[in-house]
C-alpha cells in the first residue's frame, strides 16, 4: 500500500493499528495460542479446542473457574459430527438460526477435551455469522473455543477497543468492528426436553416456533450466576428511572440513566453503553428495564445479573 496514503489511512480507520490480520490470527491458532475475533453477538476469546494447553489459557487470561464450558465454534454444520450428536430438533434449529447467534448444548462425541466441556457430557456449539468470524472459522478449519474476550464476571466486549481495555497487549485481536447484536447468542440445552439456558440474540418466541415450549434447566453454567456481566458501579434496574434518579440525588448521590429503546438497538448498544457509564465516577447506574419481549428477555437478563452483583 506504500505511496496510496488514502489506502493506508482506510486500513487503519477500519482495522486499528494493533489490530491482527485474519492470516496472522490463523497462525496463532494454528501455534496453539490465543486470539480475539468479532462473532455478531460479542466478541471471542478464541483457542483451538482441539489443544488442550490452548483451551487452558483461555481460562488463566480471564480468570474463569475451570470447570465452566466453553463454546465450539465451527464454520459450517459438516463438522458438527467431529463433535456433537444431532437430534431432529437440534437439526431443525440449526437449519433454522445457523449461521447466527444461537448455541446448542448437545451430547458430545467422547474425542471432545475435558478442557473444553468442563467435564460434562455435552458441548456447547455455534456456527456464528460475523463474516469475519466465518472467514477465521473457515481458514482455521477446525474449532475454535471461545468465551466472551472479557474477563470473568465483566462486561462482555462489543469493540476490539473493548478487548484490548480488558486485556491490553497481551491478546491480538482481529478488528471486525462493532459487533450488530451486542447481546450473547441464546444457549437452548437439547441434551433433554428442550431447555433455555440463557435469553440471548434470537427470541425464545422464535426457538419456540420450532422447538415447541421451552424448560428451565438447571444445569451449570457461569451465565446463570446471579451476579455477571457486571460494570463497577452499583446497577439499579428500575421501570420508573425518572423517579428513582430524582429520589436518589435527593439523598445526595450521584447518578447516570441508561434508558432502554426498542430491543435490538438497544441490546446493539447496551454493553458499550455500560462500560461508557460506568467510567463517569457516579455513585449508582440506573437502568430502565426492557419490555419483555424479543431481544428485551436478553437484555433484562443481563440488567438483572449486572445489578445482583453489588447491593445497593
Ligand atoms: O454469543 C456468545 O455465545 C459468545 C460468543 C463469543 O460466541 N460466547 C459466550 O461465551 O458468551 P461464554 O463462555 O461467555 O458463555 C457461554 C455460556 C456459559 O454460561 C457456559 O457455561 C455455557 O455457555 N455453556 C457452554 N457449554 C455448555 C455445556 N456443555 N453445558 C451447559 N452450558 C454450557
Ligand atoms: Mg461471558
Amino acid at each position: 500500500m506504500r505511496g496510496y496514503p488514502f489506502c493506508e489511512g482506510m486500513r487503519a480507520g477500519y482495522a486499528g493499528e494493533m489490530s491482527t490480520s485474519l492470516v496472522d490470527a490463523v497462525a496463532i491458532l494454528r501455534a496453539g495460542g490465543l486470539v480475539a475475533f468479532p462473532t455478531e453477538t460479542v466478541y471471542g476469546l478464541g483457542a483451538d479446542a482441539s489443544k488442550p494447553l490452548a483451551v487452558r489459557q483461555i481460562f488463566a487470561r480471564k480468570g474463569r473457574p475451570a470447570d465452566h464450558p466453553l463454546i465450539v465454534h465451527l464454520a459450517r454444520l459438516g463438522q458438527i459430527e467431529d463433535w456433537a450428536v444431532m437430534s431432529p430438533v437440534a437439526r431443525a434449529l440449526a437449519e433454522a438460526f445457523w449461521p447466527g447467534p444461537l448455541t446448542l448444548v448437545l451430547p458430545r462425541r467422547p474425542t471432545v477435551h475435558d478442557e473444553v466441556t468442563g467435564g460434562l457430557e455435552t458441548v456447547g456449539i455455534r456456527i456464528p455469522s460475523h463474516p469475519v468470524a466465518a472467514a477465521l472459522l473457515s481458514a482455521f478449519g477446525g474449532g475454535v473455543a471461545a468465551p466472551s474476550a472479557n474477563r470473568f464476571g465483566r462486561v462482555s466486549p462489543t469493540t476490539a477497543a473493548h478487548v484490548r481495555a480488558e486485556f491490553g497487549e497481551a491478546v491480538p485481536v482481529l478488528d471486525g468492528g462493532p459487533c450488530s447484536v451486542g447481546v450473547e447468542s441464546t444457549i437452548i440445552d437439547l441434551s433433554g426436553p428442550p431447555a433455555l439456558l440463557r435469553p440471548g440474540g434470537i427470541s425464545i418466541e422464535a426457538i419456540e416456533a420450532i422447538s415447541g415450549p421451552l424448560t428451565t434447566s438447571d444445569t451449570r453454567a457461569p451465565g446463570t450466576l446471579a451476579s455477571h456481566y457486571a460494570p463497577r458501579t452499583a446497577l439499579l434496574l428500575s421501570t420508573t428511572p425518572e423517579e428513582d434518579a430524582t429520589r436518589l440525588r435527593s439523598e445526595g448521590r450521584t447518578v447516570a440513566i441508561l434508558l432502554a429503546g426498542e430491543p435490538a438497538d438497544h441490546a446493539r448498544r447496551l454493553y458499550a453503553e455500560l462500560r461508557r457509564l460506568d467510567l463517569l465516577g457516579v455513585d449508582i447506574l440506573i437502568a430502565e428495564r426492557s419490555e419483555a419481549s424479543g431481544l428485551g428477555h436478553a437484555i433484562n437478563d443481563r440488567l438483572s445479573r449486572a445489578a445482583a452483583a453489588r447491593t445497593h
